[in-house]
């Protein structure tokens, strides 16, 4: 691990120097990953945060990477202290009752509070409010009601921060490669029309691009694929 020296707090953005200091919760997750080597390709400061560090071994240039359980403050403190953003893609497993989701990010928010850190660039879910396309998505919103339910309730606790928030709701993931193409939509609660997929790797880029500036802050933001005819 090494460790780089700026004249700049926490939150602040040197002007004359676009390489960011980021952490990623949910770092060894299909998305995760992904963000990860985007980071890294772009110059960026990466640090993992991670229950499973043995699950990166092997990936190359990051900062540091900090083991522990999103659900632990002490944990988080140590790794999200001294960054500019936190993109937080955490999940829990299966579709069973849980509050992994809320029960991180209200550490997160804490511990961003403490350490003065600003942005934060959180994954949801589309199917959360989107209604199409219909079948499908009804289906897959009464499957997976209950980690809906605490998607809600992470989402309730970000929008009532004061940190410079961005929630991004996808639809489905796919896991082909990145396009470049990706279409993104505020202001509503569901994509007008398909398609209604995006790649982790499209994500991944995207969850980047907010956590380097302050685009869509304070903003729900909808991304999917864009269609080949724009
Ligand atoms: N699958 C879809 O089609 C779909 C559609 C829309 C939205 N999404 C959402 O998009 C996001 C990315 O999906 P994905 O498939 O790339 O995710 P994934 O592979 O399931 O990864 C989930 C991550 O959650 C982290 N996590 C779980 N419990 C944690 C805890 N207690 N503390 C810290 N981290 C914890 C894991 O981190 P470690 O194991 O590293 O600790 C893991 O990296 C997820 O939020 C998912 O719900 C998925």
């Amino acid at each position: 691990m090494f460790v780089l020296m700026s004249a700049f707090k926490a939150g602040e953005v040197d002007p004359g120097n676009t390489t960011r200091k980021i952490v990623v919760i949910g770092s060894t997750g299909r998305t995760g990953r992904l963000v990860l080597d985007e980071g890294v390709r772009r110059g960026h400061s990466m640090t993992a945060f991670t229950r499973r560090p043995e699950r990166l071994e092997g990936v190359p240039r990051l900062t540091s990477v900090v083991q522990g359980d999103g659900r632990n403050l002490d944990d988080i403190r140590r790794a999200v202290a001294g960054q500019d953003a936190v993109i937080s893609i955490v999940s829990s497993e299966g579709r069973g009752p849980t509050t992994v989701m809320s029960e991180v990010t209200r550490v997160e928010l804490d511990a961003m509070r403490e350490a003065g850190v600003r942005r934060l660039v959180s994954v949801s879910v589309s199917a959360i409010e989107g209604r199409r396309p219909w079948i499908l998505i009804n289906l897959v919103r009464w499957i997976l009601r209950k980690p809906y339910a605490d998607f809600a309730r992470m989402e309730r606790l970000i929008t009532l921060s004061s940190v410079d928030w961005t929630i991004v709701r996808p639809p489905y993931l796919s896991n082909g490669p990145k396009t470049g193409r990706v279409r993104t939509q505020t202001g509503r609660k569901d994509l007008p029309h398909g398609p209604y997929h995006i790649s982790r790797a499209d994500l991944a880029a995207t969850l980047v691009d907010l956590a380097e500036d302050s685009q869509h802050v304070g903003e729900v933001l909808l991304v999917s694929e864009l269609r080949k005819s724009g």
